[in-house]
């Protein structure tokens, strides 16, 4: 018995060579059953050829049952140069019309864009249209996450078309002659025999290749490539190779790589390729160069509102579906994309001068994160905002009291976060929502995995409930941002609202709305002991990790300490 299966699949571009074509198919299929090239067509080139190249035209139409299909563009431009995807789309109808009227079959649901361009990084616009005009499915890339180093080449799943890694078999447009090979034949062949080539079918459960038509014609070295290629396979393994159409071929990959499903989303202009196929109409200073993470209740609405005041400093346009919050790294929205995304934020006017930032105060405590958000925003600065998680699981409790949530209004806050295993699921899940944020060294230390230590500003939130102008400077100067403004005078205490308000024309106060800072009763004394004891492990080892990587302890944290160092 042998122990995996191989799949292998070539893809090419059409036009002439035809007999060397159908040659090496026949060829091939006699080392591995049923393989079947698959055909690349941009119809608009049908016919321009010489007489030769457009009797080829005609032979291979005329035996387009022998192989499969799968549609280019129509005039080979490439997607990410087409911003509206109606004209793409456009664009993609007449391929579809040469298609049927000559009988090319048009529901293998698979399709290659020239040049990798649009596939990644994701041109939205592209995903859209070929669903819309072919119903693709499947299309693959040498291009995620990056074309080298090509063993890292990964899979991923957007907006419901599966996009498979493809390999590189050594074979391009200009190697066409053997002895002219690049280095000499002998690369090729090394390559060929347990080289380069050899290794990527071994190591890859499935392996996709692209070459042209003009390494079937010339000095063939498709077919010698690949008929010798599968019998040094054959000859010394046991791996038995097969051919699956696209749309079972990505399922099967996907089964294989199930956690591959998820993309992990970068800036198109860290990788110098993947800038130059980046549609000219998007641009990477669209991105935020800083995040306010949470957790949720510790003042991230202030700081939010704070900083909006700053003439250089800008937030995203609100999302009126999350209150107002992006909330992209944590949840379905990050599916989306990031053009999705980048619509979020404004052209800045000068990219090295201006602030763009978002708060999503969820980010802090959701696992995926940190790892998210380093991947689109290396250099990014991160602000996280703690207090008293006693006190920050309470203020979540009396929001959820103040949303009218039934179990808030029908349990105490003590009979909330103190509930044993028995207790109904209900009480679980709002005690989860109470406590687990507040559990700041395990979250904190998961961002200090993904980003330095020097990216991550802890602000003080009690600090910043008292006395938010210093608190502001201090957030200014970790930023970077200039000039310095001066908070002293733009913020009053409100003796109505019992806040820090901005102070308006005329002196008026300009306050956050009644759901921030909201009045309630003191916390009993029996829910503040049973926290100080539940968070007490959890907060030495966020002073251990903050004196760690040298940051002042919070005041709060450091009463805290001292109180349990008493008890
Ligand atoms: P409470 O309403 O429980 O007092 P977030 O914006 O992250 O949800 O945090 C809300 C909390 O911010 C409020 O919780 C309040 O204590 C705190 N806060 C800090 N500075 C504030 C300010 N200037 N105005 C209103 N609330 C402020």
């Amino acid at each position: 018995m042998l122990p995996w299966c191989r799949t292998l699949v070539c893809m090419m571009a059409s036009s002439g060579s035809f007999l060397a074509l159908m040659n090496t198919q026949n060829k091939l299929r006699t080392l591995v059953p049923n393989f079947t090239f698959n055909l690349g067509f941009s119809g608009k080139f049908y016919h321009t050829g010489t007489d030769e190249e457009d009797e080829g035209d005609d032979m291979l139409l005329k035996h387009r049952k022998e192989f499969w299909w799968f549609p280019h563009m129509w005039s080979h431009m490439q997607p990410h140069l087409f911003h509206n995807v109606t004209v793409l789309a456009e664009q993609m109808k007449l391929n579809k019309q040469f298609a049927l009227e000559h009988g090319i079959p048009t529901d293998l649901g698979y399709a290659v864009a020239p040049h990798h361009s649009g596939v990644y990084p994701v041109h939205a616009q592209l995903y859209e249209a070929w669903k819309a005009v072919w119903g693709i499915q499947v299309t693959s890339t040498e291009e995620y996450p990056h074309l080298r180093p090509a063993r890292y080449r990964r899979g991923f799943i957007h907006n419901g078309i599966m996009v498979l890694p493809r390999q590189t078999c050594g074979l391009f447009t200009h190697t066409i002659f053997y002895n002219e090979y690049p280095g000499g034949s002998k690369e090729l062949d090394k390559s060929i025999r347990g080289g380069e080539l050899f290794l990527t079918v071994l190591l890859n459960p499935i392996s996709i290749f692209m070459t042209h038509l003009s390494n079937y014609g010339n000095d063939r070295l498709g077919l010698y490539t690949f008929e010798s290629l599968v019998k040094f396979v054959q000859c010394w393994t046991n791996l038995r190779l097969q051919t699956l159409p696209p749309i079972q071929l990505a399922k099967k990959y996907f089964e294989i790589f199930s956690q591959e499903k998820n993309p992990l989303w970068q800036n198109p202009c860290d990788d110098k390729r993947h800038k130059d196929i980046w549609s000219k109409e998007k641009t990477c200073d669209r991105l935020p160069k800083f995040l306010i993470v949470g957790p949720q209740k510790t003042g991230t609405t202030a700081v939010h509102f704070f900083l909006s005041m700053h003439p250089a400093v800008t937030s995203n346009f609100p999302s009126p579906s999350t209150y107002e919050e992006i909330q992209f790294f944590n949840g379905l929205n990050y599916h989306k994309g990031i053009d999705w995304y980048m619509e979020f934020f404004p052209i800045p006017s000068n990219a090295s001068t201006d602030f763009m930032f978002e708060k999503s105060a969820n980010y802090f405590d959701t696992e995926v994160v940190p790892r998210r958000s380093a991947a689109l925003l290396p250099r990014a600065k991160i602000i996280a905002i703690l207090i008293n998680p006693a006190d920050r699981a309470y203020s979540w409790y009396q929001h959820q009291r103040a949303h009218n949530d039934p179990v808030a209004l029908n349990y105490t806050f003590y009979q909330i976060i103190s509930a044993g295993p028995q207790a109904p699921q209900e009480l679980h899940n709002l005690q989860n929502r109470c406590l687990n944020p507040g559990l700041y060294s395990t979250h904190l230390e998961r961002w200090l995995m993904y980003y330095p230590s020097g990216q991550v500003l802890v602000v003080d939130g009690q600090e910043l409930r008292q006395s938010p102008a210093s608190i502001m400077e201090n957030i200014q100067r970790f930023l970077g941002v200039t000039p310095l403004f001066n908070y002293t005078q733009a913020l009053k205490f409100d003796e109505a609202k019992g806040f820090w308000c901005q102070v308006l024309e005329g002196g008026k106060t300009k306050c956050l709305g009644k759901s921030k800072g909201r009045k309630y009763p003191d916390m009993d004394s029996s829910s503040r002991m049973f926290l100080a004891d539940f968070y007490r492990e959890h907060n030495i080892e966020l002073s251990k990790l903050m004196n760690k990587f040298g940051q002042p302890l919070p005041t709060w944290l450091r009463e805290e300490l001292q109180n349990s160092s008493w008890s």
